[in-house]
């Protein structure tokens, strides 16, 4: 009695165990291909660094993805005065005057002039934001 008891304790564990190792794979396997099917089919590109970095859905936007989608209309070339990308002079100058890198943040998250604010990034966190600067200005 005791003895069939153990092997029935042992049939269920092992059972278990396989049903729990079958949904995590499962679970691995969607969450693997759905930051690629989403990063490609939106016709972006791919590359590796993206891919991981939007894992789990709710990932922040990386300094790329904010750039693409929202400065680089008017910071790829210097639209309405602004500074352009990679212009890291022109940058610093700003930086300067504004009291540093969080300072020009400020001014990007209330929008200066012809600046709309955020940069249109309505969605943008101050660190999205801050990471879309960092990388436009090289500070
Ligand atoms: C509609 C055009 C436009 C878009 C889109 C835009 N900017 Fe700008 N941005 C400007 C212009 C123009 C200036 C210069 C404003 C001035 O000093 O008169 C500027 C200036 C800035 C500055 C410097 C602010 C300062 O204190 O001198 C930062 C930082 C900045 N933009 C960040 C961003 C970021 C980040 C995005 C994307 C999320 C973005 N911008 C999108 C037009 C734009």
């Amino acid at each position: 009695m005791n003895h069939t008891n153990k092997i029935w304790a042992v049939a269920g564990f092992l059972a278990l165990g396989v049903l729990t190792a079958q949904a995590a794979t499962n679970d691995e396997i969607a969450k693997r291909l759905e930051p690629v099917g989403q990063v490609c089919v939106q016709g972006k590109e791919c590359p590796g660094m993206e891919v991981t970095a939007s894992v789990g859905g709710g990932a922040a936007k990386t300094p790329d993805e904010v750039i693409a989608k929202h400065c680089n209309a008017c910071h790829g070339t210097g639209l309405l005065g602004a500074p352009k990308i990679g212009d890291s002079a022109a940058w610093k100058d700003r930086a300067d005057h504004q009291g540093g890198l969080d300072g020009i943040l400020a001014k990007a998250i209330t929008g200066i002039n012809a600046m709309p604010p955020k940069g249109t990034c309505g969605d943008c966190s101050d660190d999205e934001l801050k990471g879309a600067i960092k990388k436009m200005s090289g500070l």
